[in-house]
């Protein structure tokens, strides 16, 4: 694992976007998958401005999000459809025909639907490069303690962690969803590369837990672990519970000396 760690927001959300942006340019047809989360908005915000000031080309790539709120509609303003167009699509040129993200709205059926959307990844070709974020409770998706690490699509009832973490962004008295479709650990991991931010205090413990404890499904994050191309990028707040911060800042400045390709 690779854990680059950043001395604040904008310079973790510049680094995101400029090893997206090297991954896109690379292979324009690559095949990418997406997380939501109040992390990723400046990682997105970046990728916007190269696209718009430095002709970062999307037209051919092909996106898979990580999950939805199961009952949310794409208009409803908390679902991941709406953050993503608020966020990304509508400042890029992205081909809506190749963007995919779980619908909240399906009435049942849900292992087929899951199914489907599985199927739709692997007739993609898979996912080239996952981007996640991590929760309070170290989930990486909405892969909640406890989540089979060879877990797939599928629907997963969310912790009352994440609820809570949730209710700021609905409104008063608004009920928060319970559940969630997401993709799994297994899928996850399926991904040829993952990129991984962390931003803040409230995240230095699950992140500390991910990259140094033990592996365990009590703390999904932690099955990164197993994967060969894993990048963490961190702010010093989300990385502050690091033991061997002063190791991670070594391998960065060696990667950077002797095999700068892996940063990008
Ligand atoms: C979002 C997702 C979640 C978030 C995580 C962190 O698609 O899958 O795992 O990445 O809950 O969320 P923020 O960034 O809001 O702290």
């Amino acid at each position: 694992m690779l854990v680059l760690l950043k001395p604040n927001y904008d310079e973790l959300s510049a680094e995101a976007a400029r090893i997206v942006a090297h991954a896109v340019r690379s292979n324009p047809l690559i095949t990418m998958g997406l997380a939501t989360g109040s992390t990723t908005i400046g990682m997105y915000a970046e990728l916007a401005r190269l696209h718009r000031e430095e002709a970062l080309d999307f037209s051919n790539v092909t996106t898979f999000n990580l999950d939805e709120y199961l009952g949310l509609s794409p208009e409803h303003p908390q679902s991941f459809h709406f953050f993503m167009r608020e966020n990304f699509f509508s400042k890029i040129n992205a081909d809506l025909e190749k963007i995919h993200i779980p619908d909240g709205k399906i009435p049942g059926n849900y292992e087929d639907y899951c199914a489907s959307y599985e199927q739709a990844i692997r007739q993609a070709g898979g996912i080239d490069l996952q981007i996640l974020g991590i929760g309070r409770n170290g989930h990486i998706g909405f892969n909640e303690p406890a989540s089979s690490l060879g877990s797939r699509t599928r629907l997963k009832a969310l912790t009352r962690e994440t609820i809570e973490d949730n209710r700021k962004f609905f409104a008063p008295g608004e009920e928060v969803p319970q559940c969630a479709i997401t993709m799994g650990i297994g899928t996850i991991l399926e991904a040829r590369k993952i990129l991984i931010l962390a931003r803040g205090p409230a995240k230095a413990q699950a992140v500390a837990q991910a990259i140094e404890g033990p592996l365990t499904a009590s703390l999904t994050a932690s099955a990164l672990q197993l994967h060969p191309e894993v990048t963490f990028v961190l702010d010093e707040a989300a990385a502050s519970q690091l033991k061997q911060q002063d190791y991670y800042r070594r391998v960065m400045h060696l990667t950077a000396r002797l095999t700068p390709e892996r940063l990008s």
